[in-house]
């Protein structure tokens, strides 16, 4: 496995990291992987899986740790994983990071940066295709047809969690649980700080040259 492809993307909800994780895995041709789109796949299906965690979506809490790793762990035994993976909202705490420790010691941890309000406030124009996950926002990356997919024509929606009193709960949580993620993947040399603030074309600019693709 090449140890250059293995990516994780930390940074607040809203910072911008499903948007930029599909361009980076687009780019390295390996698999965009998203918990929160697994999770929102499962209850859209109305699964086992999906109806065990629904209402821990809507209310911004984080799903278990043990069925958090199991997903992904079984995700990155697929074969598409073998040559590298861009993770995006996995690990989201210490315990999910020394999980993925364990299967992988190469990865390379993107932290997008951005302040609670501007986060808040992307996420209250974001509109997003439950089918191929595109990602829209009225201001900023409009869809070409109001209200419809570019990609499949689909009807645009609104997430469960984007009500901004459960923004600011997601991203109390963030500050508590995921943010010491940082000084772990600092500390082992692995972490590339990128300002989430500028506009999308420029943050992905901004990641391509520091990872020289
Ligand atoms: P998840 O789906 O991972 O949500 P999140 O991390 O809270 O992040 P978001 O998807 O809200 O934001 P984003 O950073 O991807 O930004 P985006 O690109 O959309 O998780 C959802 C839930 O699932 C969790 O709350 C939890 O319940 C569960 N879960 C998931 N993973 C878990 C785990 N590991 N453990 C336990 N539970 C887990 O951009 C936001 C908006 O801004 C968009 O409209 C976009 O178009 C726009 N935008 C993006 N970049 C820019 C820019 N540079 N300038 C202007 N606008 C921009
Ligand atoms: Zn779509």
């Amino acid at each position: 496995m090449s140890p250059n492809k293995q990516f994780i993307l930390l940074g607040p909800p809203g910072s911008g990291k499903g948007t930029q994780a599909k361009f980076l895995a687009a780019k390295l041709r390996v698999p965009h992987i998203s918990t929160g789109e697994i999770f929102r796949d499962h209850i859209s299906r109305q699964t086992d899986l999906g109806k065990e965690v629904d209402n821990i979506l809507k209310q911004g809490l984080l799903v278990s740790d043990d069925i958090t790793n199991k997903i992904v762990a079984d995700r990155l035994n697929q074969a598409d994983a073998v040559p590298g993976f861009v993770l995006d909202g996995y690990p989201r705490n210490l315990v999910q990071a020394a999980f993925l420790n364990e299967s992988t010691m190469n990865v390379q941890a993107l932290d997008l940066e951005l302040s609670d309000d501007e986060a808040v406030k992307r996420i209250s124009r974001r509109w997003t295709c439950s089918v191929c996950g595109a990602i829209y926002h009225l201001d900023f990356k409009p869809p070409q047809n109001s209200g419809i997919c570019d990609i499949d024509n689909t009807p645009l929606s609104q997430r469960s969690d984007q009500a901004e009193n459960i923004v600011r709960d997601r991203l109390v949580i963030y500050h508590k649980q995921t943010e010491p993620l940082l000084a772990y993947y600092k500390r082992e040399g692995r972490l590339i700080v990128i300002d989430g603030t500028p506009p999308i074309p420029q943050v992905t600019e901004n990641i391509n040259k520091v990872l020289q693709i």
